[in-house]
């Protein structure tokens, strides 16, 4: 199977170097040329476990290749994925399309052959249709179907998802096309993935209600959270008593200082907007993306009444700033308003993380950048743990004791028991409990 994947960038990347492994022919085609010239060196843009060495075997062997000539990548191609950015678009929330759209007249004008073009973008239900329809016009006379593939992909975690996933959602209209797409995935069916095959509507709009859905399971116990640290309960052991109900699953329902990160903002906003226009509001998931928001600024009152009720001239020492361990990606991270609100209250915010500098110098430019929770804590007024990265469990807390100025710990993602906490001295805030 030749395959070509138009945009080299998380997902594109990602899905491209699984299905070489797989043993098919896959060719990534990007228009920026540093990248596509630094990805040829074996050099990764992005920070993923495991793809490094992926990259490099499968271009070893042959089965990857990364280019600039859309044209040539799409002539020999028997799949061509389209796998572009579809951001927020500025003002209005809704999906910015353009990238998705200008690929498919691309490709219109390059393919040779029946071609069957899949959406692997995160796209609002219809743009299958729109994909079609701009083919059709720019080439009345191409053999091609449109297809609809969603990724469910865990920055983080994303081969590993990509090759052992839950489902595989494919929505297509056309036999034909079902069965090529039946093809790519033979190697995961194999190892017993189920495909479920659908229309192409019902395919897009599974994304969005997926990634709403866990956006809402993550924002109903953090308010479960809150609630249990008025009342006096735990909400840790809250997520694990409803957890083991099978109905309800206990994954997605670690209470922490809310969502982030580049799909479930985008996503849940881009439903809202889709339901909106239909005239058929998502309510649940209009509350979800508002209380998610606050939330953010709630952590921060959180820090202040941990440091007696005012940080002003107070150093915060900040432990992670990604929106999740393992992925180097700031956007949308809870860290970046956080921070925000402590500076705006005086503090003066010292972080730290272990993939995330580069990317916090140009995004935080008054935050005082350490090389470990050792350097950042020295002379601290609060030890402030937002993203749970490995490195950051199992801290020295005889070592961080002394070396503050007070023993506060707030721990915004209940990584570490109180009790131990406070056996070294440290006062202890987690979340919920
Ligand atoms: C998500 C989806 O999981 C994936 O299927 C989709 O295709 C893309 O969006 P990702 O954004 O990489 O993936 O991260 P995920 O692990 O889902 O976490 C998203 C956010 O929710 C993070 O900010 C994380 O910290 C937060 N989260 C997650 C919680 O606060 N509590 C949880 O229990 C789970």
């Amino acid at each position: 199977m030749r395959i070509t994947m138009i945009g080299a960038g998380y997902v594109g990347l990602v899905s491209g170097v699984c299905f070489a492994d797989f043993g098919h022919h896959v060719t990534c085609v990007d228009n920026v040329e540093e990248k596509v010239a630094a990805l040829k060196a074996g050099t990764i843009p992005i920070y993923e476990p495991g793809l490094d060495e992926l990259v490099k075997s499968n271009v070893k062997a042959g089965r990857l290749m990364f280019t600039t000539d859309l044209k040539a990548a799409v002539a020999e191609a028997d799949v061509v994925f389209i796998a572009v950015g579809t951001p927020s678009r500025r003002g209005d929330g809704h999906a910015d399309l353009s990238y998705v759209y200008a690929a498919a007249k691309d490709i219109a004008h390059a393919m040779t052959g029946f071609t069957v073009v899949v959406t692997k973008s995160t796209v609002p239900v219809g743009t299958g249709d729109e994909v079609e329809r701009i083919i059709r016009s720019e080439r009345p006379d191409a053999e091609f179907a449109v297809v609809s593939n969603p990724e469910f992909l865990r920055e983080g975690a994303a081969i590993a998802d990509f090759k052992r996933p839950d489902r595989i959602v494919i929505g297509s209209e056309d036999e034909r096309a079902s069965e090529v797409m039946r093809e790519v995935y033979r190697p995961l069916y194999l190892n017993s993935a189920p495909l479920f095959f659908c229309d192409r509507r019902t395919s897009e709009l599974i994304k969005y209600a997926g990634n709403a859905f866990l956006a809402m399971k993550i924002t109903f116990i953090n308010e479960m959270a809150d609630l249990c640290e008025k009342v006096g309960a735990d909400v840790q052991k809250v997520a694990k008593g409803i957890g083991m109900d099978k109905r309800i699953g206990d994954k997605f329902l670690h209470a922490g200082p809310g969502y982030g990160g580049s799909c479930f903002p985008k996503d849940t906003m881009a439903l809202v907007k889709t339901a909106q226009d239909n005239d058929s509001p998502v309510r649940l998931i209009e509350t979800t993306v508002a209380v998610n928001d606050t939330r953010k600024r709630a952590m921060a009152r959180k820090v202040i009444a941990a440091c007696g009720g005012s940080v002003r001239d107070k150093k915060i020492a900040v432990l992670g700033l990604t929106f999740k361990p393992n992925t180097d990606d700031m956007r949308d991270a809870p860290s970046l308003s956080i921070i925000q609100a402590l500076q705006d209250n005086g503090a003066l915010v010292h972080a730290y993380d272990p993939e995330g500098m580069e990317a916090a110098r140009g995004m935080l430019p008054d935050v005082d950048l350490g090389d470990s929770p050792y350097d950042i804590a020295a002379g601290a007024d609060a030890l402030v743990l937002v993203t749970e990265w490995d490195e950051f469990r199992a801290l020295d807390l005889r070592r961080l004791r002394p070396i503050m100025n007070a023993p506060v710990l707030v721990d915004l993602r209940n990584v570490y028991p109180a009790d131990e906490v406070h056996r070294y001295g440290f006062e202890y805030h987690g979340v919920g409990r």
